[in-house]
């Protein structure tokens, strides 16, 4: 996991992340944080949160959100060693034609704030004036990259937003977030019961995976979700236990890189013998590289590394539940 998100902050610094946008409410993703922020700041940090009352709602990508957060969090938290107070707070806001005019790059319009405000040591004007510059660091080697301040400004950019920040030597820095409202109907967690999608099931899954750990890892999702699991170290394995296995095998869910045959290859090799069997590939590296790369065609569905519980048995299911792959003839006419 650690590799994984280091990964994903290089790749989203490159703005090349695979962000998924959605309408959300700042208040809940933050309740949602409380625990991990708290752990985060220490004893000596004391933390309050003010969240406003009926907040806008705000379209962005929520795991992009934690990102910024986490790492304003992280910040704030290295300015004050000795202890202090941690602020975070969340209001409606209208920036105005004269804020605009005096602000560079903001638009007038109705914005969710979001601020992080910390006691520490502030910095000075030279500091400031160079926050956001990937690797620009004032910590030491082991402690900062450099890379946490230019990557909450990239995602803060992709989500048609601004940042602002406001700093005191030995009173402390306010960073400002604003994000564009939203005026859509709430989309809250308790939707309708039927809306919350099933992630159980009975059927067969064939899965091929080189690595141990992380086909463990699968199998025991899988097998505690309801699930049959056929279990393979790589392709030529996979092969054989199809041979021998007489009852429907209804996905094949594969690593897409591995030695010999690669994941879309075994699924081209079984589809004649296998014809209903729907293909699942994951692979660390994310959808859109490894089709550019020709690692899996677009006809294949995907799944990114490192995968969840969540992610897992959900995308299991939706490949389950698509309605039966186009024959490649039916295919081959569409391109
Ligand atoms: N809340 C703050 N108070 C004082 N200085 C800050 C604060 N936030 C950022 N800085 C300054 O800005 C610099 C850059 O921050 P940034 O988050 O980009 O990198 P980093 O924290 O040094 O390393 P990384 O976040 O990659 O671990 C910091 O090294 C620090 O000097
Ligand atoms: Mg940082």
């Amino acid at each position: 996991m650690r590799a994984a998100e280091l990964t994903r902050r290089l790749l989203m610094f490159s703005r090349q992340q695979v962000l998924e946008p959605k309408v959300l409410d700042l208040n809940e993703v933050l309740s949602g944080m409380d625990m991990m922020l708290q752990r985060l700041v220490g004893e000596d940090v004391r933390l309050v949160t003010i969240f406003g009352a009926s907040l806008g709602q705000v379209c962005a990508d929520s795991g992009s959100i934690e990102q910024i957060v986490m790492n304003l969090v992280i910040n704030a938290r290295d300015a004050m060693p000795t202890g202090g107070a941690l602020t975070i707070e969340t209001s409606d806001v209208i920036l105005d034609e004269d804020y605009a005019r005096s602000h560079l790059g903001a638009m007038p319009g109705r914005y969710v704030l979001l601020s992080v405000t910390d006691t520490g040591t502030g910095m000075d004007k030279a500091t400031e004036a160079r926050i956001f510059e990937p690797f620009f660091t004032t910590k030491a080697l082991e402690q900062g990259t450099g890379l946490g301040l230019s990557t909450v400004f990239g995602i803060v950019q992709q989500s048609a937003g601004s940042i602002r920040v406001a700093s005191e030597l030995g009173v402390g820095t306010t960073f400002t977030i604003y994000l564009p409202r939203v005026d859509a109907p709430p989309l809250t967690s308790a939707g309708p019961p039927g809306e919350v999608a099933p992630l159980r099931g009975w059927e067969t899954i064939l899965l091929v995976e080189d690595e141990d750990q992380v086909r463990h890892a699968a199998c025991g999702i899988l097998v505690r979700h309801g699930y049959t699991v056929i279990e393979a170290r790589n392709a030529g394995e996979a092969l054989l236990l199809c041979e021998r296995h007489p009852g429907v095998i209804h996905l094949l869910l594969t690593d897409v890189v591995m030695p010999q045959m690669s994941g879309p290859e075994l699924a081209k090799r079984l589809a004649p013998e296998r014809p209903g069997m729907k293909v699942l590939c994951m692979s660390g590296y994310p959808g859109d590289t490894a089709v550019r790369h020709g690692l899996i065609a677009n006809e294949f569905v995907y799944l990114q590394k490192p995968i969840t519980v969540q992610t897992l048995t959900k995308r299991v299911r939706e490949v389950l539940d698509a309605p039966p792959p186009l024959s490649r003839e039916a295919a081959g006419r569409t391109h």
